[in-house]
């Protein structure tokens, strides 16, 4: 198993859904970063959840500092950090310690490890990236102390996609009032409408987030193995409900002619930047000093409240299943402080020579 990522900004996650906590330690050259702890709380409240349109898991997620942290600054030890699992309720996992739900990660851990801890789904739930939140907003707050700002949105749940241009101001007003994330408020209303359809049908439903990282230097990324969409993708695909990653014009390039997608470059204030940006701020693996833009699929969430064919591994019998439990109907709305975050260590790791001796 693997659950250590980076190489400078080095994170090392820990916990399950129904175990004791979920947290993760931080290690790299961090002495004498200045640490507001409230920003790490606050973006620990963008993923929680308890609403509406997300999983009736009700959790403080309240961020406890173990180490590394004196005085609002990091002290050089490791920093841990872990929030409590509280709102613990395995009784309805019961029903699945024999019978893997389809879509989820219990088959293939059970043919891999001979078991699957069932409750909740283990390290294979969501709520493993609470972990990721905490680690990625300790690197963003760095990363914002050097003009770098990581934004994400939904453009798309289900059929109902974003269509007009989105400004960063827009997604930086917006995002914080949509009930799921999303800069448009107009189709805001019309997502809320499509996840609750999927809701009361017993279903769920997919979607896309866009991630923006902004002000990141240029030449960052180490071709060939670590260029920028390289580590990103890796990172993003940690995020357990990830189909697809696509960076600047993604997949749209294969029916684009080159006259078309080539980004033209000019000169404003002395910089070189490109008039488009379908490169997504990347080229040859290293950064163009143009916004990093990628967009990531997220699939339906799969603990549907239907009747679904499944097996019982024990007997190895076919038979049917109908979940209970606490399920996210729409997992792409709690994902985006999830991918910002992910994104925000992914950043910190490939520039933190740059930030270490800046300061
Ligand atoms: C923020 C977040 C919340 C999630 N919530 C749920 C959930 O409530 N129910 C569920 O079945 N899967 C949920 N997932 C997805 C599963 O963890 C994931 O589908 C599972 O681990 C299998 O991995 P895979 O989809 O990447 O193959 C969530 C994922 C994220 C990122």
């Amino acid at each position: 198993m693997s659950f250590t990522f980076g190489k400078n900004f080095r994170v090392t996650v820990f916990g399950e859904s129904h175990g004791d906590s979920i947290g993760v330690v931080v290690e790299g050259s961090l002495s004498g970063m200045k640490i507001d702890l409230s920003f790490i709380q606050k973006e620990l409240d963008r993923r929680k959840p308890g609403g509406v349109f997300t999983s009736r898991r009700k959790e403080r997620d309240k961020v406890e500092i173990l180490s590394g942290i004196f005085n609002g600054k990091t002290t050089g030890a490791p920093v841990t950090m872990r929030i409590k699992n509280e709102d613990i309720d395995s009784e309805p996992y019961d029903m699945i310690k024999d019978t893997p739900r389809p879509g989820h990660a219990d088959l293939t851990a059970h043919y891999k490890y001979g078991f699957y801890d069932h409750r909740g789904g283990g390290i294979f739930s969501g709520r493993v990236t609470a972990a990721i939140v905490m680690a990625g907003a300790l690197a963003k707050e760095i990363l914002l102390q050097n003009e770098i700002k990581i934004l994400a949105h939904v453009i798309q749940i289900g059929d109902i996609r974003v269509s007009k241009e989105i400004s960063d101001e827009d997604i930086e007003r917006n995002v914080p009032i949509s009930n799921v994330n999303c800069a448009d408020l107009d189709v805001s209303k019309r997502m809320e409408e499509e996840v609750l359809r999927a809701k009361k049908d017993g279903d769920s439903v997919g979607g896309i987030v866009e991630c923006r990282v902004i002000g990141v230097p240029i030449g960052i990324g180490d071709p060939i193995f670590d260029s920028i969409e390289s580590v990103l993708s890796h990172m993003i695909f940690s995020i357990p409900g990830v189909k697809g990653i696509e960076f600047g014009s993604g997949f749209s390039s294969a029916s684009m002619k080159g006259f078309q997608h080539n980004d033209p470059f000019f000169i404003r204030n002395g910089k070189i930047l490109t008039l488009t940006n379908n490169s997504g701020g990347i080229l040859g693996g290293i950064s163009n000093g143009m916004p990093i833009v990628f967009r990531v699929a997220m699939k339906p969430t799969s603990s549907i409240m239907k009747k679904q064919r499944t097996v019982n591994i024990k007997k190895m019998e076919e038979c049917e299943i109908y979940l209970r439990g606490r399920h996210d109907p729409c997992i792409a709305i709690r994902a985006v402080p999830v991918i910002e975050n992910a994104a925000s260590i992914v950043i910190a790791d490939l520039i933190w020579d740059k930030i270490y001796k800046s300061l």
